[in-house]
């Protein structure tokens, strides 16, 4: 990867965001510049920029881009946070970043400084980025433990680099396996029906030369029939309160599948994506995205003219299948209200 994958810049006709197109990976580098918030919301919607962790710093840098160019930063924020439901941090993020621009507006320590508000908003996009990246490596440091020797890991979606600002959340931990000599197999799970496992997880498993062979979805129970799989690892969008996860359509299958051949099944995910205000599955809501996703492939169509689709983006794993959560903060296992509340504790 030659393009950084998101970065603020300030050029002379004004600041603006940089990211690199996911769309169009594992084909080309295609660097999209947002220069303003309906641009930014664009790219969010249409998954060039993705993943929660990286939704959760897009959210903060474009209320910062809303405040550069004096535009209504509480309606950016509320618009930026409606882009995508599901993903807990783009909200989060976005939040977080108006809240520092409302503190120095008045007349706080920025202004007395030289400074503008919008750089508040901006110093605390740069400072989720940063805990992010350390995050990342604290999280592959708690979940190491858990993988054994010549493991054989099955993943679904995409966790790495293009969706964190450090090595990833499950995929952190798959590189850290790897340094250690421990990773004998990355499993990636295709991921239909917009392939982030076959286009993105793959391309980033290529890059680092990781032994990795794709999957079809289905082909999973086969698979761990076979008794090919040790452990697996998927990252979150947004846990409950109660340990329920809402992640990418068909990891609730996955994880369905583990427990009935006893496999372990790992969630890697920071603890900003950790909702304590909803408190159950039931009440996450989810994504529904537009029905052509899956009746076409790669532009074209694959199911008759007129033919319906259901096209949920994300679905929830309850807690009792969930093997571990992995977050910055440690490991909840198991995985109950009280275990998460301690990792939460004085956060
Ligand atoms: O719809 P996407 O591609 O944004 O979905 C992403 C996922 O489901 C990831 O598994 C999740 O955000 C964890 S990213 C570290």
């Amino acid at each position: 990867m030659t393009a950084a994958v998101f970065r603020w810049v300030d050029p002379p006709a004004g600041p603006a965001i940089e990211l690199l197109d996911q769309t169009r990976l594992p084909r080309a580098e295609v660097v999209v510049t947002c220069a303003d918030v309906p641009s930014l919301i664009d790219a969010i919607a249409r998954l060039a920029v993705r993943g929660a962790p990286l939704l959760g710093i897009a959210g903060a840098f474009g209320v910062a881009l809303a405040a550069a160019r004096g535009d209504d930063v509480a309606a950016a924020a509320e618009a930026i946070s409606a882009a995508r439901p599901t993903a807990v941090n783009l909200a989060w993020g976005a939040g977080l970043a108006l809240d520092a621009y409302l503190r120095a507006r008045p007349a706080g320590d920025f202004l007395a400084a030289g400074k503008r508000p919008y750089e508040a908003a901006l110093e605390q996009a740069r400072a989720i980025a940063d805990a992010d990246r350390l995050a990342c490596r604290q999280m592959a440091g708690h979940g190491l433990a858990l993988v054994p020797e010549g493991a054989r890991i099955l993943t679904h979606c995409n966790t790495g680099a293009l969706v964190t600002a450090g090595e990833g959340t499950a995929f952190g931990l798959v590189m850290a396996a790897h340094r250690a000599g421990r990773l004998a197999m990355l499993w990636i799970d295709e991921t239909r029906p917009l392939l982030q496992g076959a286009r993105l997880t793959a391309y980033e498993a290529s890059l680092a030369g990781l032994p990795h062979r794709v999957l079809a979805d289905c082909a999973a129970a086969s698979l761990m029939a076979a008794g090919q799989v040790d452990l697996v690892a998927v990252g979150a969008d947004r846990i409950a309160a109660d340990g329920s996860v809402a992640n990418k359509i068909g990891t609730y299958s996955l994880a369905v599948l583990a427990r009935h051949h006893r496999v372990p099944f790992l969630v890697v995910a920071p603890m900003s994506t950790v909702d304590f205000c909803t408190k159950d599955g039931r009440s996450i809501v989810i994504e529904e995205r537009a029905p052509d996703e899956v009746t076409s492939l790669a532009g074209q169509p694959i199911a008759p003219a007129g033919s319906g689709a259901y096209n949920p983006a994300f679905d929830v794993t309850p807690p009792e299948l969930v093997t571990a959560i992995v977050t910055e903060r440690g490991v909840a296992h198991p995985v109950t209200p009280g275990s998460l509340r301690v990792l939460g504790a004085d956060a």
